[in-house]
């Protein structure tokens, strides 16, 4: 089973990764894992903490002259800031009485995590709950990634609005050459450059006031085989599990599969989509030239829309995958809007102000193509499962060309 787990504080010496059970044989790709950790730190609203980290991949163990081993991967994530940080973030030096924070932000995990560890500073709930640790997620859905496309199965995000500025429908092709290159070279990752300019003055509109905006997101996956998930059990599934590793970033509110909440709108003749046979796996036979028997058995059914988002049953159905995610405002404010009191004597204090983001939606983006590409990554290997990339190969072609 793959799993991963992450260590480290926001403001300590960096953020500790290891993933286990990842095949042998995959070979990676360094550039590509610093490409996404580079568009987790940018987009426009962000705070002054991203012109300080240069986030990079170093990895510790697990990779041999290119290639995964086998082994547990593991790497880190250094935090430049940490220079800055070193006395008050040492394990050792006593903390000083003045420096600890008594009073939670409304919205961060503040409040329940100090009380829950019965902690009196708040900076040791913070420094763990920061989004900070989206850094080795980011690194762990690159690897993912690295993995699937040696089966064709690529990922795509991005900013469908922010606030209440909605850009485009969750509907969207992402893997449109246009929306793609567009994507890739908008600071606020997104389709249609047109609304941009409105969304920047927004943002600016809102740093202006101490005031911050969240938006809302879609990631897709395309080329995923049929059948992965399961119909069998609960936590089998792969809308479930989606929905755990996307709900579980920071400040993501919801999770929508397909056309999500808009389904309880429809009728079911008009929200289920239709099965057809036949017309892709003409095109199949007139591109790879073969007979029709010969033709993988996924590429022969297709739909002609995607309401259940390529999810049936907890299991893909071949079409493409598409999530649409709410993230919320970021909860620390530049000007103290929020009430809250002190956790030591109870008197009524306004929230304190730590720098932050104004909107950090497009580089949430990022993570949540992440998260999707470790969920997929994870029933892949349940079904196809081996222990190098090669056998893996085998299970696939196997299975994909009966
Ligand atoms: C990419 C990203 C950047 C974030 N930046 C900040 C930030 O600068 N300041 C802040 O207070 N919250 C930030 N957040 C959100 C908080 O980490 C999050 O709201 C908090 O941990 C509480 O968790 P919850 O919102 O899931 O309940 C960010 C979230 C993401 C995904």
């Amino acid at each position: 089973m793959l799993r991963f787990l992450t260590a480290g504080e926001s403001h300590g010496k960096g953020l500790v990764t290891i993933i286990d059970n990842f095949p042998s044989g995959v070979k990676i790709d360094e550039d590509f894992i610093n490409e996404k950790l580079r568009l987790r730190q940018s987009g426009y609203g962000r705070g002054a903490r991203q012109k300080i980290e240069t986030d990079k991949i170093e990895f510790l163990s697990g990779v041999r002259g290119g290639l995964t081993t086998g082994s547990p991967i593991s790497f880190f994530i250094k935090n430049k800031d940490y220079e800055n940080w070193r006395e008050r973030m040492d394990a050792f030096k006593p903390v000083a009485e003045e420096s600890k924070i008594h009073t939670p932000r409304p919205g961060h995990a503040d409040f329940a995590g100090s009380i829950k560890f019965g902690l009196d500073d708040i900076r040791n709930v913070l420094e763990r709950s920061s989004a900070r640790e989206t850094a080795s997620r980011v690194a762990v859905g690159a690897i993912c990634q690295i993995l699937l496309k040696n089966f064709g199965i690529e990922f795509a995000s991005v900013v469908l609005g922010i606030g209440e500025i909605k850009v485009s429908e969750a509907d969207i092709n992402l893997f449109d050459e246009t929306i793609s290159r567009n994507i890739e070279t908008s600071e606020l990752r997104m389709p249609y450059r047109e609304p941009e300019e409105k969304v920047k003055a927004l943002i600016d509109k809102m740093k202006a006031e101490g005031d911050t905006v969240g938006g809302l997101i879609t990631a897709q996956v395309k080329g995923v085989p049929v059948g992965i998930g399961s119909f069998t059990q609960w936590d089998e599934k792969l809308d479930a599990h989606i929905a755990m590793s996307v709900m579980s970033i920071q400040a993501i509110k919801s999770v929508e599969i397909g056309v999500g909440v808009k389904s309880a709108f429809l009728k079911g003749s008009e929200c289920h989509d239709s099965i057809y046979y036949g017309k892709k796996q003409e095109k199949v036979k007139q591109e790879k030239g073969t007979d029709l028997k010969s033709v993988p058995f996924s590429s022969a059914f297709h739909r002609k829309t995607d309401n259940a988002g390529g999810i049936e049953g907890g299991m893909s159905n071949g079409e493409v995958i598409n999530i649409t995610c709410a993230m919320k405002p970021i909860p620390t404010l530049m000007k103290p809007y929020l009430d809250t009191v002190d956790l030591n004597t109870g008197e009524a204090k306004k929230a304190f102000l730590e720098r932050s983001d104004v909107c950090a939606v497009p580089a949430a983006s990022i993570v949540v193509e992440s998260a999707l590409a470790f969920s997929i990554c994870y029933f892949f290997l349940k079904k196809f499962g081996g222990d190098s990339l090669s056998e893996i190969g085998r299970n696939y072609e196997g299975y994909v060309n009966k």
